[in-house]
């Protein structure tokens, strides 16, 4: 067996089951970049400081390239005995350089290597994201604009409420999406800070240059209390709140378009390409996809719950237990990004259906509210109002009839201030269009100027 890196005080090599349990080189790997990134950043400044002579930088430098492109051609060998990303780079660029790879380490430790690295790798991660946060509010956005003055039922407690606007239903997604995307771009602003030059967890009595290796690899500043460097993943756990947040709303999305694309509702229809059928019903087509993006959103929530159960019992400074925070991060970007990759190709490939929601629209009373607005700009008090319009609807409901099939005189039966200039209140035209307050459904607005000249959804 060879000896490990630290292995200077052992007298006894670990056992197979506590190497095999402890290594992290099967999913860490996914850092090299960013920790080969990190060792020429910190070799650069080690040189520059007078902690190792500018031949051995250059040597190093080079063996690290060599390295990442043995990796990238998926010839380098990942070993499970050398643990870790960090030991398994550091293991072989002694074997390739020999001599001057031992300086490497000089004033670093694990510890604010890994959640250097780490922290690089949520750099990236999050702009991912937000880009595909992006794409996904084009894609609902451009289905808004197809589907322009569409009018549907709005619904509160899943009961028919007020008519509204299809985009304005469509652009309230893209407004969530717009805070997902906020929030993941204040995570990145807190989080680029850099722990390299924490070390084990009090800093080095050696005299490295540590705003020199923050500038070096684009952080803001480094951090400025070496104990709080190595300890806290409060920026991870952040990320997956924000990727939490953000996958519950498209959780809601696909819980809505899967209801809409069921016979019941029969609003939308999911083109062949985004849907699939079933082993044994013939006559099947399901909307899996956005049933899926349901499902996955409880595995982003797992992960946060994961690593905040994780982080809830650690003293300072780093322990053990935080080579775990690693599993969940990857899996809830990779997630997110597959839920949002998949949600924007269902939004083109879906179809509204205009007859189907045409049929639907005249039930449910949708313009009773807008009832009520008529009388009380008849001077009529809202309590009032509402109780009138109530036993308007109670008539309806008894002579089965819609409230604009109601006669002049049967309206008046119920209260004489009706008269003729309420049928322009009433049926969903009418009533849509007279919403007129900020952001209500014909005022619908757009967060950003994703797509030019819109939103021009007032008509209808
Ligand atoms: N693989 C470890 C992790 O992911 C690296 C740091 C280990 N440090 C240590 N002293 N054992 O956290």
């Amino acid at each position: 067996k060879e000896t490990k890196l630290w292995g200077g005080r052992f007298e006894e090599s670990v056992t197979d089951a506590v190497e095999k349990f402890s290594e992290s080189i099967s999913y860490d790997k996914a850092l090299y970049k960013q920790d080969i990134l990190g060792s020429k950043a910190h070799a650069t400044m080690l040189a520059k400081q007078g902690l190792m002579t500018e031949s051995d930088r250059d040597i190093i430098l080079q063996g690290l390239d060599e390295i990442l492109k043995s990796i990238e051609a998926g010839k380098f060998v990942w070993r499970t005995d050398r643990e870790d990303v960090h030991m398994n780079i550091e293991a072989a660029l002694t074997d390739i350089i020999g001599e001057p790879a031992k300086k490497l380490h000089t004033a670093r430790s694990r510890n604010d290597q890994v959640v250097t690295d780490l922290r690089l790798w949520c750099r990236d991660a999050v702009d991912k994201i937000v880009t595909r946060i992006r794409s996904l509010q084009v894609a609902l956005v451009n289905l808004a604009k197809k589907n322009e003055g569409l009018i549907v039922p709005g619904y509160t407690h899943m009961q028919r409420a007020q008519p509204i606007l299809l985009p304005h239903l469509i652009l309230s997604y893209v407004e969530q999406l717009e805070r997902d995307a906020g929030r993941l771009t204040d995570c990145r602003g807190r989080l680029n800070f850099c722990p390299l030059g924490a070390c084990a967890l009090a800093g080095t009595g050696l005299p490295i240059d540590r705003f020199m290796t923050s500038d070096a690899l684009g952080f803001t500043a480094p951090m400025r209390n070496s104990i709080d460097a190595v300890s806290d993943r409060d920026f991870v756990l952040e990320i997956l709140s924000a990727n939490s947040i953000a996958a519950v709303h498209l959780s809601r999305l696909g819980e809505e378009w899967v209801l809409w694309a069921s016979e019941e509702f029969g609003f939308l229809t999911p083109s062949d390409a985004v849907s699939t059928g079933s082993s044994i019903m013939p006559q099947k087509k399901n909307p899996d996809p956005m049933e899926l993006v349901r499902g996955k959103s409880a595995r982003v929530v797992g992960d946060l719950v994961t690593l905040l159960v994780l982080c809830k019992g650690l003293p300072q400074a780093y322990n053990r237990d935080l080579q775990e925070d690693k599993e969940p991060l990857f899996d809830s970007v990779k997630t997110l990004l597959g839920m949002l990759e998949v949600s924007a190709e269902f939004a083109q490939n879906v179809t509204f259906n205009q007859e189907r929601i045409q049929k639907a629209l005249p039930s449910g009373f949708l313009d009773a509210t807008t009832l009520a607005d008529y009388l009380v700009n008849k001077g009529v008090p809202f309590r009032t109002a509402h109780d009138i319009v109530g036993r308007s609807v109670a008539l309806c409901v008894s002579v089965n009839k819609q409230l604009q099939d109601l006669t002049l005189p049967e309206l008046r039966s119920i209260n004489p201030v009706f008269e003729e200039d309420v049928y322009t209140f009433l049926g969903v035209q009418n009533s849509v269009k007279k919403f007129c307050s900020y952001g209500s459904t014909v005022q619908s607005r757009c967060p950003i100027n994703l797509v030019s000249g819109f939103p021009s959804l007032t008509s209808i």
